[in-house]
Protein backbone atom coordinates (compact mmCIF):
# COMPACT_ATOMS: atom_id res chain seq x y z
CA UNK A 1 0.00 0.00 0.00
CA UNK A 2 1.97 3.02 -1.10
CA UNK A 3 -0.21 5.22 1.91
CA UNK A 4 0.72 8.34 3.95
CA UNK A 5 3.86 6.24 5.42
CA UNK A 6 5.16 5.67 2.34
CA UNK A 7 5.05 9.20 1.34
CA UNK A 8 6.22 9.98 4.63
CA UNK A 9 9.75 7.77 4.32
CA UNK A 10 10.20 9.67 1.27
CA UNK A 11 11.02 13.04 3.32
CA UNK A 12 14.26 13.49 4.73
CA UNK A 13 12.66 16.56 7.18
CA UNK A 14 9.17 17.98 7.96
CA UNK A 15 9.58 21.51 7.58
CA UNK A 16 6.22 23.00 8.53
CA UNK A 17 3.91 20.86 10.48
CA UNK A 18 -0.01 21.12 10.64
CA UNK A 19 -0.27 23.11 13.73
CA UNK A 20 2.52 26.09 12.51
CA UNK A 21 0.82 26.17 9.00
CA UNK A 22 -2.72 26.38 10.70
CA UNK A 23 -1.60 29.50 12.67
CA UNK A 24 -0.03 31.64 9.78
CA UNK A 25 -2.98 30.92 7.80
CA UNK A 26 -5.34 32.26 9.93
CA UNK A 27 -2.66 35.27 10.41
CA UNK A 28 -2.80 35.96 6.89
CA UNK A 29 -6.50 35.43 6.59
CA UNK A 30 -6.87 38.30 9.39
CA UNK A 31 -4.13 40.46 7.98
CA UNK A 32 -5.50 40.40 4.46
CA UNK A 33 -9.71 40.90 6.05
CA UNK A 34 -8.08 43.99 7.77
CA UNK A 35 -6.19 45.59 4.74
CA UNK A 36 -9.02 44.64 2.17
CA UNK A 37 -12.60 45.95 4.90
CA UNK A 38 -15.36 47.13 2.69
CA UNK A 39 -13.65 46.46 -0.50
CA UNK A 40 -14.63 43.62 -3.48
CA UNK A 41 -12.26 41.57 -3.39
CA UNK A 42 -11.52 38.63 -5.64
CA UNK A 43 -9.15 35.74 -4.68
CA UNK A 44 -7.87 33.76 -7.38
CA UNK A 45 -6.57 30.07 -6.67
CA UNK A 46 -3.72 29.16 -8.79
CA UNK A 47 -4.69 25.28 -9.24
CA UNK A 48 -3.49 23.32 -8.87
CA UNK A 49 -0.97 23.73 -6.36
CA UNK A 50 -2.73 26.36 -4.41
CA UNK A 51 -6.19 24.41 -3.67
CA UNK A 52 -5.30 23.69 -0.04
CA UNK A 53 -3.88 26.57 0.89
CA UNK A 54 -6.96 28.64 -0.81
CA UNK A 55 -9.22 26.93 0.86
CA UNK A 56 -8.10 27.27 4.27
CA UNK A 57 -6.99 31.26 3.66
CA UNK A 58 -10.35 31.78 2.23
CA UNK A 59 -12.17 30.38 5.28
CA UNK A 60 -9.70 32.32 7.32
CA UNK A 61 -10.88 35.94 5.67
CA UNK A 62 -13.68 37.65 7.58
CA UNK A 63 -14.88 39.64 4.66
CA UNK A 64 -16.91 39.48 1.57
CA UNK A 65 -15.65 37.92 -1.10
CA UNK A 66 -15.58 36.32 -4.62
CA UNK A 67 -13.41 33.12 -5.95
CA UNK A 68 -12.54 31.98 -8.76
CA UNK A 69 -10.11 29.56 -10.08
CA UNK A 70 -6.89 29.86 -12.98
CA UNK A 71 -5.18 26.66 -14.35
CA UNK A 72 -1.48 27.66 -14.93
CA UNK A 73 0.68 24.93 -16.75
CA UNK A 74 4.35 25.71 -17.16
CA UNK A 75 7.05 23.86 -19.66
CA UNK A 76 10.25 22.72 -17.74
CA UNK A 77 10.93 19.42 -15.41
CA UNK A 78 9.14 18.62 -12.14
CA UNK A 79 12.12 21.24 -10.07
CA UNK A 80 12.11 23.82 -12.48
CA UNK A 81 10.11 25.70 -14.61
CA UNK A 82 10.71 27.25 -18.30
CA UNK A 83 9.32 30.65 -17.14
CA UNK A 84 6.92 29.86 -20.33
CA UNK A 85 3.45 29.56 -19.11
CA UNK A 86 0.48 27.79 -20.61
CA UNK A 87 -3.12 29.58 -18.84
CA UNK A 88 -5.32 25.55 -19.03
CA UNK A 89 -8.31 27.11 -17.42
CA UNK A 90 -9.02 31.08 -17.82
CA UNK A 91 -11.25 32.93 -14.73
CA UNK A 92 -14.97 33.24 -15.11
CA UNK A 93 -15.18 36.57 -13.23
CA UNK A 94 -14.57 39.94 -14.44
CA UNK A 95 -11.73 41.52 -12.82
CA UNK A 96 -12.19 44.90 -14.28
CA UNK A 97 -11.96 47.22 -11.15
CA UNK A 98 -11.90 44.50 -8.84
CA UNK A 99 -9.25 43.84 -6.17
CA UNK A 100 -7.63 40.75 -7.11
CA UNK A 101 -5.28 38.48 -4.54
CA UNK A 102 -3.86 35.93 -5.92
CA UNK A 103 -3.12 32.67 -3.86
CA UNK A 104 -0.24 30.83 -5.14
CA UNK A 105 1.59 27.99 -2.85
CA UNK A 106 5.13 29.20 -3.34
CA UNK A 107 7.62 31.66 -5.09
CA UNK A 108 10.24 30.23 -6.37
CA UNK A 109 12.06 31.73 -9.54
CA UNK A 110 9.25 34.16 -9.73
CA UNK A 111 8.86 33.65 -14.00
CA UNK A 112 5.55 32.09 -13.28
CA UNK A 113 4.02 34.98 -11.44
CA UNK A 114 5.63 37.50 -12.97
CA UNK A 115 4.39 36.49 -16.34
CA UNK A 116 0.83 35.98 -14.86
CA UNK A 117 0.66 39.41 -12.84
CA UNK A 118 1.68 40.92 -16.73
CA UNK A 119 -1.61 39.10 -17.87
CA UNK A 120 -3.78 40.44 -15.45
CA UNK A 121 -3.09 43.34 -14.78
CA UNK A 122 -3.43 44.13 -18.25
CA UNK A 123 -7.37 43.29 -17.36
CA UNK A 124 -7.32 46.52 -15.39
CA UNK A 125 -7.87 45.34 -12.07
CA UNK A 126 -8.36 47.94 -9.44
CA UNK A 127 -5.72 46.23 -7.63
CA UNK A 128 -3.37 43.29 -7.22
CA UNK A 129 -1.43 41.81 -5.06
CA UNK A 130 0.49 38.17 -4.87
CA UNK A 131 0.01 35.78 -1.40
CA UNK A 132 2.30 33.00 -1.28
CA UNK A 133 2.31 30.49 0.90
CA UNK A 134 5.56 30.42 0.72
CA UNK A 135 8.69 32.10 -0.89
CA UNK A 136 11.99 30.81 -1.59
CA UNK A 137 14.12 34.50 -2.48
CA UNK A 138 17.22 32.54 -2.78
CA UNK A 139 16.38 30.84 -6.48
CA UNK A 140 14.75 34.38 -7.84
CA UNK A 141 15.32 35.22 -11.26
CA UNK A 142 13.64 38.07 -11.45
CA UNK A 143 12.38 41.11 -9.06
CA UNK A 144 9.21 40.00 -7.86
CA UNK A 145 8.00 39.78 -3.82
CA UNK A 146 5.09 38.27 -2.58
CA UNK A 147 2.67 41.07 -0.94
CA UNK A 148 1.81 38.35 1.74
CA UNK A 149 3.81 35.56 2.79
CA UNK A 150 3.17 32.57 5.21
CA UNK A 151 6.61 31.31 5.48
CA UNK A 152 10.39 31.95 4.07
CA UNK A 153 11.60 28.03 3.39
CA UNK A 154 15.18 27.56 2.04
CA UNK A 155 16.34 26.50 -1.23
CA UNK A 156 15.19 22.67 -0.95
CA UNK A 157 12.35 20.90 -3.13
CA UNK A 158 9.08 20.87 -0.91
CA UNK A 159 5.53 19.02 -0.97
CA UNK A 160 2.76 18.30 1.11
CA UNK A 161 -0.47 21.25 1.27
CA UNK A 162 -0.75 21.38 -2.13
CA UNK A 163 2.59 21.30 -3.65
CA UNK A 164 3.27 18.25 -5.65
CA UNK A 165 6.36 16.56 -7.53
CA UNK A 166 4.92 14.38 -10.62
CA UNK A 167 1.56 15.33 -8.95
CA UNK A 168 1.76 13.27 -5.95
CA UNK A 169 2.21 14.50 -2.20
CA UNK A 170 -0.39 16.93 -2.77
CA UNK A 171 -2.69 15.53 -0.10
CA UNK A 172 0.08 15.37 3.03
CA UNK A 173 -1.58 18.05 5.43
CA UNK A 174 2.31 19.37 6.13
CA UNK A 175 5.02 20.79 4.11
CA UNK A 176 7.99 18.11 3.83
CA UNK A 177 11.53 18.08 1.66
CA UNK A 178 11.42 15.64 -0.66
CA UNK A 179 14.53 13.23 -0.40
CA UNK A 180 17.28 13.98 -2.87
CA UNK A 181 17.34 10.58 -4.56
CA UNK A 182 13.35 9.96 -4.96
CA UNK A 183 13.73 12.91 -7.80
CA UNK A 184 17.00 11.87 -9.45
CA UNK A 185 15.49 8.15 -9.81
CA UNK A 186 13.07 9.21 -11.79
P1 LIG B 1 8.51 29.84 -10.34
O1 LIG B 1 7.94 30.29 -11.64
O2 LIG B 1 9.92 29.34 -10.49
O3 LIG B 1 8.39 30.87 -9.24
O4 LIG B 1 7.75 28.52 -9.95
C1 LIG B 1 6.60 28.47 -9.27
C2 LIG B 1 6.00 27.09 -9.42
O5 LIG B 1 6.99 26.04 -9.41
C3 LIG B 1 5.13 26.81 -8.21
O6 LIG B 1 3.81 27.21 -8.44
C4 LIG B 1 5.26 25.32 -8.04
O7 LIG B 1 4.31 24.66 -8.83
C5 LIG B 1 6.62 24.98 -8.58
N1 LIG B 1 7.61 24.82 -7.48
C6 LIG B 1 8.66 25.61 -7.21
N2 LIG B 1 9.36 25.18 -6.15
C7 LIG B 1 8.71 24.07 -5.72
C8 LIG B 1 8.94 23.15 -4.64
O8 LIG B 1 9.87 23.26 -3.82
N3 LIG B 1 8.06 22.13 -4.54
C9 LIG B 1 6.99 21.97 -5.38
N4 LIG B 1 6.75 22.80 -6.40
C10 LIG B 1 7.59 23.84 -6.57
MG1 LIG C 1 2.18 25.42 -8.82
Amino acid sequence: MRGKEFMAQNLSEVLLSEEQIKQRVHELGEQISKDYEGKDVILVCILKGACIFFSDLARAMTIHMQMDFMGISSYGNAQKTSGIVRITRDMDLSITDKHVIIAEDIMDSGLTLTHLTKLLSSRNPASLRICCLLDKPERRECEITPDYCGFIVPNKFVVGYGLDYCGEYRNLPYVGVLKKEVYSEK
